[in-house]
């Protein structure tokens, strides 16, 4: 067999020949949004926190800069930090510096270079944090019990999710993470997280299609992806980029978009697209702050401070555990 076939038999059975597979084949095509970070993806996005447009990155910075010294002021000390999708960790420089003798620095995110490269710059500002990288997708069941064979016995237990990034899932995703989370982090553990209630279609969609054009060359370069690591054939040049807002279900959706009849083949199948067809690739939830603290309730976590941005509304919680909570039944999609 050529080098070709056997990289194409090898790659039929990754968990992304999987997913692009199935998703190809439903009759709205969707790909999952994990599938945007691989290096050049987490670049772009890396690029989209600094739009004008994105106002979720500004906000949370600035609530990060108000908030955190009072709060590593009343946290305990030596605490231990859970990081998931971290991504550049401007924002987690913040945290450490505010924390009082941080012990450890666990940092999940699924694109690998990426996260090496930002954490051994992390490692050398904060030479006395002990720092460990896991290359993981977040959402999968299995996931946290990995974490938490990671994380030190020691020290208080914070986890760190900020960015919004809960609104990538649906509600109950959303729950079924939140709750594997506090399995992991523990009775005495706390949770900050952002969450962005946002749903201005005026402020949203520019977000989500900015002026310059970034966030849809991030969306495209799924594309690309699949044609370098799954054998497409995708003509990037036939599909356009589009953000969508869903009132009904309160989030914005990114599709690409066909742009005339066609025929794509991904790993020696072939799929039709019509003119008009999309794929969608991500749904970003605006969960107001009523259905974000219920659906925290339900996972096994109580209200604490909420710090909110006084002009987007972007909010940073930081959530307590509720004692001896059972976890929600594990559910895969
Ligand atoms: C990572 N996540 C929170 C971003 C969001 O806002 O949903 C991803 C993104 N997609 C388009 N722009 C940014």
């Amino acid at each position: 067999m050529s080098r070709a076939a056997t990289a194409r038999v090898y790659a039929q059975d990754t968990p992304f020949a999987r997913e692009v597979r199935t998703g190809l084949a439903q009759e709205q095509k969707s790909i999952p949004c994990t599938w945007l970070y691989d290096r050049r993806g987490s670049e772009l996005f890396e690029e989209i926190t600094q739009l004008r447009e994105y106002y979720p990155t500004r906000s949370e910075l600035a609530l990060l800069r108000d908030h955190l010294s009072n709060f590593g002021r009343d946290f305990g000390k030596h605490a231990c930090v859970l990081e998931i999708g971290a991504g550049a960790s401007r924002k987690t420089r913040l945290l450490l510096a505010a924390l009082r003798a941080p012990y450890a620095y666990l940092s999940v995110d699924i694109s690998e270079e990426f996260l090496y490269e930002a954490l051994q710059e992390l490692q050398s500002e904060f030479p006395e944090v002990r720092c460990t990288p896991l290359f993981l997708d977040f959402t999968e069941p299995s996931a946290l019990s990995k974490i938490g064979q990671r994380l030190p016995a020691e020290g208080p237990r914070l986890g760190f999710f900020p960015g919004s990034t809960i609104g990538n899932l649906d509600p109950e995703e959303a729950g079924r993470l939140l709750s594997r989370l506090g399995s992991v982090l523990e009775e005495e553990g706390a949770l900050m997280i952002g969450v962005d209630s946002t749903c201005d279609p005026k402020v949203l969609l520019p977000a989500y299609d900015d002026a310059r054009g970034v966030t849809a060359a991030f969306n495209l370069n799924l594309l690309v992806r699949v044609n370098r690591e799954l054998d497409g054939d995708f003509r990037l040049e036939n599909f356009r980029h589009e953000a969508r807002f869903d009132a009904e279900h309160s989030r914005v959706e990114m599709h690409l978009v066909s742009l005339l009849p066609q025929r794509v083949s991904v790993l020696g199948r072939t799929y039709l697209f019509e003119a008009g067809e999309s794929i969608h690739t991500e749904n970003s939830h605006k969960f107001s702050r009523a259905q974000f603290l219920q659906i925290a309730a339900k996972a096994g976590w109580s209200e604490g401070a909420i710090w909110t941005h006084p002009d987007s509304g972007f909010e940073v919680h930081v959530l307590r555990r509720l004692r001896a909570h059972p976890p929600l039944p594990i559910k895969r999609n």
